[in-house]
């Protein structure tokens, strides 16, 4: 592996100089070899300038630091690191401070390994519940992943690390990932797949982008001038460098002219030469070569001057492993949601007789697998961990594995868990998706658990009803027949290195769970908002279910779900009450009383969302704005203050290419998830011009609604009274012929007989309207 950053003179005078100045002292041989990396995880130095070579490694929830040459898909060893709950767990917090904790932690292991940039955090959208990568991704939600994925970002980037938001963009799917077009109307490109990538670039500036590996519309996201140029940078002002996702470079050329500065791996030079002679041959400008060659000379700068001595990597002093993987186990326990605890069954008392039953317990799975697996620096188990908390209590705690570690079950394993489950009170059983099941790389077949699981689930609900299910998964399963079985279900995700200590706690009572979904469980995978059309086929898949993305598609098909986005329970009880909203100049402010009923202390997560009765345009019934999460003593009262960005408001408008706030009164309805909506007020908000001049081809409708041309026209229509006879007149008299005539473009409608206004009048009229609009 190539040397990288090391604080020598030559390194710390590359800031002496703005990059565009190194950039004219080198060659074109050396700006070229700028924009490709040495090897896997590296860029190239030029030693003649003082420009050091800079580590860039996974990511996103631990630094996966490879120990020797690198083979990219994790099977050399890395360094051991914290590894904190993946994205899946982390989205479920709905707390941005934590996530910004962590992410200083990350950059505090970065830092002391040496790490230039860590990449992550992957905020892509949740659009299947199938994507085998959905445990690497915080929400179906933009809002959601865009405030937690920027937490993340601040934090890293707070420590002089940098990040690289990913998969740049729409990589919503495993299957073809590497050629597959994914086909999206211009309302849910941004409003959904853009809109968290927007909100990070602009309040956080990552020091890098990473573009996906798939098309978009047709399109590799490698060589999109659109994506990388038009809309990344000119219109969010994004002004980091844009990597290439491992990979991900299909033709290197196109991929610099259009916007991409890094290509990652290494190419062994060849692409390098493409540069070169196409620099050479005229058929690329040598100006661009320039710039991508800056942005990566400014990328080494920002990391020279974000380094930080290292100290030596974790347990020689580099960072507190004790004090980072508490960070995880906390981290784990504010994202485990609680969905269903009937009868109070939660929380155990510590000298409860419980039985555990399910290897998961034992032998956790806390990760996903890919490019982002780390190597641990310890690793708690569920059930060592309740066998602690118990334990200091007295009670002994039986353990029935029930199946293998690849989720297989048999007579005997079964025989030997029920009779644990008919001996104890309380039946803890843990279940899971097999790892072999959840990767990058591939997408899952189904929402099932394991066959042998779910026929363990019977035998031991029917030995002991008393049984709480307690679930590993990246990805949601289905539990519409589980959910009728037993009476709790704590919903463990894959939780990182410290998960299993978090489980014990919330199962005690230690922690009150106030993680909630960032993802709808749906019924039947068949509900699914992209069930017809995902993966696609012959390298294409269409976004058919347009906006209807998670909860919008569920709520506007009125399917029932499982468990809602938004939900999750605790073991209080919160009160909603005095809701009001007011409109600013820079969104809406929603203040609420929250209160904390129960007998325990507890945290609740306000969710704020919008909706626009009458709107012009297609929209969800309702669309999360804003979120908070509040910790409140037992007793406790606090009003709770969301504020709704204006942006956050605008819909994306195809006629004029540009966001737009539709003005109106809109419904804003504040709840404990999307389905359970405790107070609703509501909100004038004026609304942007859209500025699209009236024409011939602008219906009566659309004239009637114009501030200037409105009146004019509805005057010379009210001339008649329908009794002259003239058609006018008899269109303003009869409600049912006028709404008819409503879409009539002005044009045609002006030259029928009897009209008030000819062509030559109605062009004046719209000229004036559009001169005073
Ligand atoms: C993944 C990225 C990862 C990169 C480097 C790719 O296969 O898609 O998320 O950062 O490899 O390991």
């Amino acid at each position: 592996m190539t040397d990288t950053l090391n604080p020598t003179d030559a390194a710390a005078s590359v800031l002496d100089r703005p990059a565009a100045e190194i950039v004219a002292d080198l060659t074109l041989e050396e700006k070229a070899s700028l924009t490709s990396g040495a090897d896997f995880w590296t860029t190239k130095p030029v030693e003649r300038v003082g420009l050091p070579a800079i580590m860039l490694t996974d990511g996103p929830h631990g630094v996966r630091k490879q120990r020797e040459d690198s083979d990219h898909l994790g099977l050399a060893d890395s360094v051991p690191a914290t590894c904190f709950p993946p994205a899946v767990a982390l989205g479920s917090s709905f707390d941005p401070g934590l996530l910004e904790r962590v992410g200083i932690a990350l950059g505090e292991e970065s830092q002391a390994e040496g790490v230039a940039v860590l990449l992550g955090p992957g905020i892509n959208i949740k659009r299947s519940p199938l994507c085998g990568r959905n445990f690497e991704y915080l929400s179906e939600d933009p809002i959601v992943s865009g405030v937690l994925g920027s937490a993340l970002v601040r934090g890293l980037q707070s420590q002089g690390v940098g990040a690289s938001l990913k998969h740049f963009a729409a990589n919503n799917q495993e299957s073809d990932r590497m050629r597959v077009s994914a086909d999206i109307d211009p309302r849910p490109l941004r409003e959904i797949y853009l809109r968290g990538f927007q909100r990070v670039v602009e309040s956080e500036q990552p020091w890098t982008v990473m573009c996906s590996y798939n098309r978009l519309n047709g399109v590799y996201t490698s060589e999109d001038p659109w994506l990388l140029n038009s809309v990344l940078r000119d219109e969010w002002g994004f002004d980091g460098l844009v990597v290439s996702d491992w990979g991900a470079v299909n033709d290197r050329v196109t991929g610099v002219a259009a916007g991409l500065d890094l290509e990652m791996p290494a190419s062994q030079g060849r692409t390098d030469a493409e540069l070169v002679a196409a620099v050479r041959n005229g058929s690329l400008d040598e100006s661009v070569l320039d710039t991508a060659a800056r942005r990566a000379v400014e990328l080494v700068q920002k990391a020279v001057a974000g380094q930080r001595p290292s100290t030596g990597s974790g347990n020689e002093g580099g960072y507190d492993v004790d004090a980072h993987h508490a960070l995880a186990r906390e981290a784990a326990g504010a994202s485990i949601v609680l969905l269903k605890n009937e009868g109070a069954v939660l929380p155990l008392a510590r000298d409860a007789s419980v039985a555990v039953i399910g290897e998961l317990a034992r032998t956790p799975r806390y990760q996903g697998a890919g490019s982002s697996l780390i190597n641990p620096t310890r690793l708690d188990s569920a059930l060592d961990e309740i066998r602690v908390l118990a334990g200091a209590a007295g009670a002994e705690v039986p353990f029935a594995a029930g199946y293998g570690d690849d989720g297989e079950g048999s007579d005997e394993l079964t025989a030997e868990a029920v009779a644990a489950a008919s001996d104890a009170d309380t039946v803890l059983l843990f279940l899971g998706v097999p790892a072999a099941q959840e990767s990058e790389g591939f997408d899952r077949d189904d929402l099932e658990l394991p066959a042998a699981q779910l026929a363990l689930a019977e035998a031991i609900v029917a030995a002991n009803p008393r049984t709480v299910v307690v679930l590993s998964n990246g990805g949601v399963v289905r539990l519409s027949t589980l959910a009728e079985q037993v009476p709790a279900i704590v919903e463990g995700w894959l939780l990182g290195q410290a998960g299993g200590g978090a489980v014990a706690e919330v199962l005690y009572g230690v922690v009150n769970p106030s993680g909630r979904l960032a993802e709808t469980i749906p019924v039947r995978l068949a509900d699914s908002p992209a069930y017809l059309d995902f993966p696609g086929e012959h390298g294409h898949v269409r976004y058919g279910e347009g906006l209807f993305v998670g909860y919008r598609w569920y709520d506007a098909r009125e399917l029932e779900v499982s468990f809602p986005f938004g939900h999750g329970l605790s073991y209080t009880s919160f009160e909603y009450a005095d809701a009001s909203v007011v409109a600013a100049a820079d969104g809406v402010t929603v203040r609420i009383t929250v209160t904390n009923t129960g007998g325990r202390d507890g945290a609740e997560v306000v969710q704020v969302y919008t909706s626009l009765p009458g709107s012009t345009v297609t929209r969800a019934p309702r669309e999360l704005k804003g979120f908070a999460k509040v910790v409140l003593a037992a007793g406790e009262s606090r009003e709770v203050e969301v504020h709704v960005r204006r942006e956050d408001l605008a819909y994306w408008d195809t006629r004029v290419d540009r966001w737009l706030v539709e003005g109106g009164t809109y419904i804003v309805e504040i709840g404990a998830s999307s389905r359970d909506i405790r107070q609703t007020v509501s909100v004038a908000v004026d609304g942007d011009a859209a500025g699209i001049p009236l024409t011939m081809e602008s219906s009566i409708g659309e004239i009637l609604a114009h501030p200037v041309a409105g009146p004019i026209v509805q005057q010379a229509f009210a001339g008649g009274d329908g009794a002259d006879g003239s058609t006018a007149g008899a269109l303003m008299a009869d409600p049912s012929m006028f709404k008819m005539m409503a879409s009539f473009p002005i044009g045609r409608l002006a030259s029928f007989p009897g009209m008030p206004v000819g062509r030559e009048q109605v062009e004046q009229l719209l000229a004036v309207a559009n001169a005073q609009a």
